[in-house]
């Protein structure tokens, strides 16, 4: 059976950087950089600027990404886009960039909704459809904006402080013969814990589905049980990632990078440590992405290729934990 490679990366930020000191200015936050750094390792974030739309920045990293794997947009024959935040309540995403890169070819557009475990999601079903033969380029990309629902008042401050928007983006196609490329993935989700991180409005399951009583009430900003995240985030991360060795008959020592979820620096020093994977086999990007949600992976895959960490055969592992609760891992030789 064939298998499935990552052929290209790709990655964007916005331009304006928010950094810690900006939203300690904002009083009625009551933050301070001091919080921030300590409780999260987070010194700054990008945010969009009015009239940049998540589809913005995925155009952005997915052109990178196609460029990356010596490819053209005529070589894509499916598309993948994980996000939390689409422009629109419907059509997805993936639409909107069917249009932008891809006008004159009409090819499949799907939408995955599984927030921080979205990209790790889209790549075991990409990994599906490659070895099946359905498709030979498909190109996944996580792309998010959250600055636009922050609460920056303080009963939002745990989550305002947390996230920033930017986009992250792979090509994957058939590995060459002998490669073993993906060689294992692990979903999960526990819905029981679906109102610990989520949004509540607005909602189709509300009439009318948003309604000057529940804007008045905030309850159309993200809304967050952190310490309850904080913990079922290492365990479940720490349990997913040794599900996926398990099943590819590697041990944690062969590891060569862990590019974790950036939700919080804390929580991928504890998730390496149980794992005992050592500092300088993982990759962060939280000091100056904040948390980008399904854009956070691929973010991190460009980061170690950038700083020379990601190399030729080297045993990958990525994990994440996020909102439904969902967590995924996969297990990779670059
Ligand atoms: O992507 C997956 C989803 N997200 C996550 O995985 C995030 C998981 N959770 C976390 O990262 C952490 O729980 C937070 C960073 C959100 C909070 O850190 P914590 O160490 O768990 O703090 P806490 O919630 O226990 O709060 C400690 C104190 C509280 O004050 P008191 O009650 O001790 O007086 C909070 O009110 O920190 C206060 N606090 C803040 N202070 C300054 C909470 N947010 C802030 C803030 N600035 N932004």
């Amino acid at each position: 059976m064939r298998q499935t490679r990552i052929l290209g990366v790709g990655m964007y930020l916005p331009e304006r950087e928010v950094t810690n000191q900006e939203l300690e200015a904002i009083k009625e936050l009551e933050t301070s950089d001091e919080w921030i750094r300590q409780r999260t390792g987070i010194l700054s974030r990008r945010f969009v600027s009015e009239g940049e739309s998540g589809t913005d920045l995925a155009v952005h990293a997915s052109r990178e990404a196609i460029d990356n794997a010596g490819l053209s947009p005529d070589d894509i024959d499916f598309v993948i886009y994980a996000t939390l935040s689409p422009d629109y309540f419907f059509p997805g995403n993936g639409c909107f960039l069917q249009d932008r890169l891809f006008a004159d070819r009409t090819i499949g557009a799907m939408d995955v909704r599984n927030q921080c475990s979205g990209f790790i999601y889209s790549l075991a079903m990409a990994d599906s459809l490659i070895k099946s033969g359905q498709y030979e380029r498909i190109l996944i990309v996580g792309s998010e904006i959250h600055s636009t629902a922050l609460n920056f008042t303080f009963s939002g401050r745990d989550l305002s402080v947390l996230f920033g928007d930017g986009a992250g983006a792979v090509v994957v196609g058939p590995a060459p013969n002998g490669h073993p490329g993906i060689l294992a993935s692990a979903l999960h989700s526990e819905g029981k814990y679906a109102k610990e991180l989520w949004t509540e409005y607005p909602a189709s399951a509300h009439h009318p589905r948003i309604s000057h009583e529940s804007l008045d009430q905030g309850r159309h900003y993200p809304q967050m049980n952190g310490r309850m995240v904080f913990k079922h985030a290492i365990t479940r991360m720490v349990e997913v990632s040794h599900q996926v060795l398990a099943e590819a008959g590697k041990a944690v020592a062969e590891v060569d990078l862990l590019l974790p979820h950036q939700a919080n620096m804390r929580i991928n020093q504890m998730v390496a440590s149980q794992l005992g994977i050592p500092e300088e086999k993982v990759v962060n990007t939280i000091a100056w992405t904040g948390n980008t949600t399904a854009a956070t992976i691929p973010i991190c895959m460009h980061e170690a290729l950038k700083q020379g960490k990601l190399k030729e055969n080297d045993l990958v592992l990525l994990t994440a934990f996020g909102a439904g609760f969902t967590w995924a891992a996969s297990l990779l030789h670059w």
